[in-house]
């Protein structure tokens, strides 16, 4: 039997099916966090592991559905020998990290991503957030997990348009980087492509592999660097200060809302001289090839969204004062970090004049 995993274990992800997750664990001192419909299509991986389900999507995040966890931790007598296992996607990692961060003053944590976006970029890094009076991720912490594990293979039971969401993550991580890793995103696309992008059901494995590990080694490589955010990780910010603002207003998928965050970012970038046209359009089609939204004036016709996304610009995390810290796409593999008034990005995102 594989021996069981300790504090200061390998942070690096670990490639494998659930069912040797499980023979990982301590059942006797490990609580597994999902919701229902992640329990029910993987819980039976997990039958010795005791259990707490919470609610779907973003609103395991908001702070008030948190005591419903902590409520369970005390169920379970979860005391600081104990681990959590968050299943599920960037909200149930969210959500379990900060609960584990705050127990007892910190148990430890595992995550077992399911979805594109937290296999890819949500369950790693360390940070988590919570949602507060309609803000996103406004209360959060540093907890890193002890170790990610990975199954592709739970992927293939994604709806398209979360396949799709997880996709903007990636797409970010490929324009960071540069040349090679985005042109492996634009021919797997081309070659698995299928209604909406990339045919995640039927394509092989190795290719759902390639793009979590791409995507994995970027951020990872950029959370070494800088681990509490105070420069270059500002970079995973791309699409996020449009994109947050624009995710609450409209609660659209998050990577809904990066996709049309990069999008205006680089429009934003272009209008002031600074992107390559070829990488833009680039960039544009590789989005919209994955049905993810590019263009503002189509989402939102009247203009509504975004004036109810400026409301909410102002509590964006990457703001200090009068200025954001703005990252710039300047064209792939080429994306800088500015100070950016942010009366002159909202006034953008209004759609008046530079
Ligand atoms: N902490 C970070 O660094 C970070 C980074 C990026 C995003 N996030 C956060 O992640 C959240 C979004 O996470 P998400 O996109 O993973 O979605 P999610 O966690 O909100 O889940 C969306 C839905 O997918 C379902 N689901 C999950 N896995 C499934 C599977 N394998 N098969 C079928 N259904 C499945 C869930 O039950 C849920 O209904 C946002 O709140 C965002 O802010 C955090």
């Amino acid at each position: 039997m594989e021996p069981l995993i300790r504090a200061k274990d390998d942070i690096s992800p670990l490639f494998c099916g659930l069912g040797d997750v499980a023979r990982r664990m301590d059942a006797a001192k490990t609580l597994l966090v999902s919701d229902e419909r992640i329990y029910s299509l993987y819980g039976r991986h997990f039958p010795a592991l005791p259990c707490v389900l919470i609610p779907e999507g973003e609103i395991a995040k908001n702070i008030e559905a948190l005591p419903s966890l902590l409520d369970g931790f005390l169920r379970h007598r979860v005391d600081r020998s104990w681990s959590v296992l968050a299943l599920g996607g960037g909200s149930i990692s969210d959500t379990t990290g900060f609960a584990a961060h705050i127990w007892m003053r910190g148990i430890g944590f595992f995550a077992v991503p399911t979805t594109l976006l937290a296999m890819c970029d949500a369950a790693l890094g360390g940070k988590n957030g919570l949602d507060y009076r309609g803000y996103k991720n406004v209360i959060g912490s540093f907890h890193f997990p002890r170790r990610l594990f990975c199954d592709v293979e739970t992927l293939r039971s994604l709806e398209p348009e979360q396949f799709a969401s997880g996709m903007a993550e990636a797409i970010k991580h490929g324009i960071l980087e540069g040349e090679d890793h985005f042109a492996y995103l634009e021919d797997s696309a081309r070659r698995y492509g299928g209604e909406g992008g990339l045919n995640f059901q039927g394509c092989p494995a190795e290719t759902l592999e390639g793009i979590v590990r791409l995507s994995q080694r970027l951020k990872l490589k950029i959370v070494a660097r800088d681990p509490k955010e105070s420069g270059a990780r500002r970079l995973l910010n791309l699409g996020h200060s449009f994109g947050h603002a624009l995710e609450s207003a409209s609660g659209m998928p998050h990577g809904f809302a990066v996709s049309l965050g990069i999008a205006l970012a680089c429009s934003y970038a272009r209008a002031k001289g600074r992107m390559k046209e070829g990488d833009m359009r680039r960039i544009l089609n590789l989005l919209a090839r994955y049905g993810l939204p590019v263009n503002i004036g189509e989402v939102d016709a009247d203009g509504s969204l975004r004036k109810k996304a400026a409301d909410l610009f102002f509590m964006d995390k990457k703001r200090e004062g009068e200025f954001v810290h703005f990252i710039l796409p300047e064209g792939i593999g080429a994306v800088k970090i500015e100070k950016i008034p942010a009366e002159e990005l909202l006034s953008f995102l209004l759609g008046d004049r530079l």
